[in-house]
């Protein structure tokens, strides 16, 4: 037989079927954020890239509880989109987008000089927002875009707004990373876009092993705040292999195949929310810092370079300079 047809047999198509509810099935049962009793009336929420994907299903999320949610869009429009249809699907209208394009320093500085400006408080802080696959661009600041816009956009964001946080403790900082963190190095000369090799998901591995160290780096920092209960936590999570747009800059060949296998194994965009949405909301996960949360909401060690505090010491004090306006 040919291979093409035990490809199309229709055998074959049923037991590939029959697996993925299998796995499917196998992952219910887990924490639910349904049943997650926690309220947040009078608490507000920053989910960056809250428009698409899963960060959108994390500000649907705090949206039901309550929360006041702002949604950290690049594009206004496709964020009102999403505010649109959250306030539908969960009668709160205290959602809003604010605009911000990560992978630009100034605008990170606009954006949070805004918040400060405009909020009381802030509890809880996603940064959801990431891109794959980006070709080389060097943006006006000197950095590789994916490195701007997936780790030190992100990183001045969570500087700039991290004194708000301590003063409304307790408070919670969720870094959407990837299980691909395990493949990435580190060399800080990747930052300016120099020693990278631009091939499908190499440099966007590297941005989210960084991620992981300075999200660590954070939590040392902040763990002089307070007891840990009332202080400002700062957590890593996985939140699977998801179906979402983040394809969007590979070849449409790779897409189709993505496409066709992640119809059956790939968790959908909701439940691809579930593991930040744990970090950020659970009564479980209080008073935990500076850890890494697998997508089924279980605590795992990270890569050992995540873990090397030696190394996120520097890592985090060469972000510093290089996102500081002098
Ligand atoms: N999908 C997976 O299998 C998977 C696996 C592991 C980890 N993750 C992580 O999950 C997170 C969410 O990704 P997703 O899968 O939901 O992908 P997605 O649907 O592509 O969402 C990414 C979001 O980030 C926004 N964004 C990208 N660049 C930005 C910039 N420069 N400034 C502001 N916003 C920007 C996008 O906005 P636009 O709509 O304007 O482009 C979009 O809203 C990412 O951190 C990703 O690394 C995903
Ligand atoms: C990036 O990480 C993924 C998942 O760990 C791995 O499969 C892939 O080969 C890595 N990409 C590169 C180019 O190293
Ligand atoms: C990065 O490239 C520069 C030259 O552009 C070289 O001097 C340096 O050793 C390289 N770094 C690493 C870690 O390979």
């Amino acid at each position: 037989m040919e291979w093409l047809d035990v490809i199309y047999s229709p055998l074959w198509i049923a037991s590939t079927a029959l697996l993925g509810l299998v796995v499917r099935l196998q992952r219910r049962g887990r924490w639910d954020p349904l049943s997650c009793p926690t309220q947040l009336k009078g608490k507000t929420a920053i989910v960056t890239g809250a428009n698409s994907g899963i960060g959108k299903f994390i500000a649907m999320d705090f949206a039901r509880r309550g929360a006041r949610v702002l949604l950290a869009c690049r594009s206004v429009s496709r964020g009102s989109e999403a505010a649109k249809e959250i306030h539908a699907k969960t009668g709160n209208s205290d959602v809003h987008v604010r605009q911000v394009d990560l992978s630009s320093l100034d605008s990170v500085r606009d954006f949070a000089e805004k918040i400060q400006k405009e909020e009381k408080a802030l509890h809880i802080l996603v940064n959801n927002a990431a891109v794959s696959g980006l070709p080389r661009q060097i943006t006006k600041d000197g950095f590789d875009a994916s490195f701007a816009a997936n780790h030190l956009g992100p990183f001045l964001l969570t500087n700039l707004l991290i004194d708000l946080m301590k003063s409304s403790a307790p408070a919670r900082i969720v870094t959407v990373s990837s299980g691909n963190h395990k493949n990435g190095q580190v060399d800080f000369s990747h930052f300016q876009g120099e020693n990278l090799t631009y091939c499908m998901d190499r440099v966007y591995n590297h941005t989210k092993l960084h991620n992981i160290i300075c999200t660590n780096e954070f939590a040392r920092r902040l763990q002089g705040t307070g007891h840990l209960k009332f202080g400002v936590s700062a957590n890593s999570v996985h939140p699977g292999i998801v179906m979402t747009g983040m394809m969007r800059h590979y070849a449409l060949w790779l897409r189709c195949i993505f496409t066709l296998i992640g119809l059956f194994f790939f968790k959908s965009a909701e439940e691809g929310a579930v593991s930040a949405i744990y970090c950020a909301v659970s009564e479980e996960a209080e008073g935990i810092t500076g850890k890494y949360f697998d997508s089924d909401c279980s605590l795992v060690l990270p890569a050992p370079l995540a873990r090397d505090t030696a190394l996120a010491v520097k890592d985090f004090e060469i972000c510093e300079r290089l996102t500081s306006k002098l």
